[in-house]
């Protein structure tokens, strides 16, 4: 099945990212001072879901805002990527957004998709590569966040512009937000490259918490499906009724920060071990970090970009920028 969609397709590169273990990972998370369990593991099939109705959500401003942006300024915007441009989207996933970014160039050298879920990757490039026929699409199936080796996107054609849409930085710590960028740039400043990408900006706790705690209980249906995963894969024995979500804006760190409540005392056994939880304790689930548009352009400098462009919403409720090398 796999071959007749690799076909498809300008090149494959299978990088074989490391996959950390679910059950190690949500172990060590939980048997930490502080809970914690990391925000990759939202995304398994059920998760994918809960996000794409997250994005379609009222109070989830993100992505519409995201998409009117690059749909309103696709003049400007295919201006600076060129004629001769060459994207590259970092965790692509269905690489729905970067069809606004071909739909409106004249001609593009290609498309290269890197990300860490390999069918998934594969069957996203076949689709675009269907809708798109004269473009070569390549897939790089890597983790992003890990150091950027690519043979592949050094051989690739044409001028490289990366693309990192859906304020996905927003999920670094603002350290790693700059190791990030930095790799980025020096990836992009061999051969002149470019950078576009979508940043969610500072605004009023009320939409923030709104964001991200909707009326509709999608989000926090996201949020403890952490749980539901724990139960199913490896056995644990969370009560998912005795958790409840909580999200806010966190002022002093600049950031949405989501938790899972224990509204009780209570333990769960994972794997044999047995993890205490006091009444109100918190599991840490996501940070997601908000910028002002003079901190985002300070953390540009630090990692060897200068900005060229910013398209901003009417509301100031989200950005898009352009980014070169410095
Ligand atoms: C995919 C990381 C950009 O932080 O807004 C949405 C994830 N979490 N609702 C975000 C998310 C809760 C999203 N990112």
């Amino acid at each position: 099945m796999n071959s007749q969609l690799l076909d498809k397709l300008e090149a494959f590169y299978d990088l074989e990212p490391e996959i950390e273990d679910f059950g190690d990972a949500v172990l060590r998370g939980l048997s930490a001072e502080n809970k914690t369990l990391p925000c990759k593991f939202f995304y398994d099939l059920r998760g994918s879901r809960l996000f794409d109705e997250i994005c379609e959500l009222d109070e989830y401003y993100v992505t519409r805002t995201e998409i009117g942006l690059l749909t309103d300024n696709t003049d400007d915007i295919s201006k600076c990527l060129g004629t001769d441009c060459h994207l590259v989207e970092f965790g692509s996933g269905s690489s729905t957004k970067v069809r606004i970014l071909l739909d409106a160039m004249q001609q593009s050298a290609g498309y290269t998709a890197i990300d860490i879920s390999r069918d998934h990757l594969i069957a996203s490039c076949a689709i675009l590569a269907d809708a798109y026929p004269g473009l070569p699409v390549s897939a790089v199936c890597a983790d992003y966040s890990q150091a950027l080796d690519f043979p592949a996107l050094g051989a690739s054609s044409g001028r490289p512009v990366a693309f990192f849409p859906g304020s996905s930085l927003g999920n670094f710590d603002e350290n790693d937000a700059v190791a990030f960028l930095a790799r980025v740039s020096a990836f992009l400043s061999k051969s002149d490259g470019g950078l576009l990408i979508g940043v969610d900006l500072k605004k009023d706790q009320a939409t923030l918490n709104a964001a991200y705690d909707d009326a509709k209980g999608v989000t926090a249906a996201f949020n403890l499906n952490l749980l539901v995963r724990a139960n199913t894969e490896i056995g644990a024995n969370f009560d998912l009724s005795a958790y409840r979500h909580k999200a806010f804006y966190n002022a002093e760190l600049g950031r949405v920060e989501m938790h899972l409540v224990s509204t009780k005392t209570q333990s769960v056994t994972i794997k044999g071990q047995s993890i205490d939880f006091a009444a109100e304790e918190r599991i840490h689930t996501e940070n997601s970090y908000k910028y002002s548009l003079e901190q985002f352009a300070s953390i540009c400098r630090d990692a060897g970009f200068t900005s060229s462009k910013v398209w901003c919403d009417a509301n100031q409720l989200f950005s898009v920028h352009y980014l070169e090398t410095s």
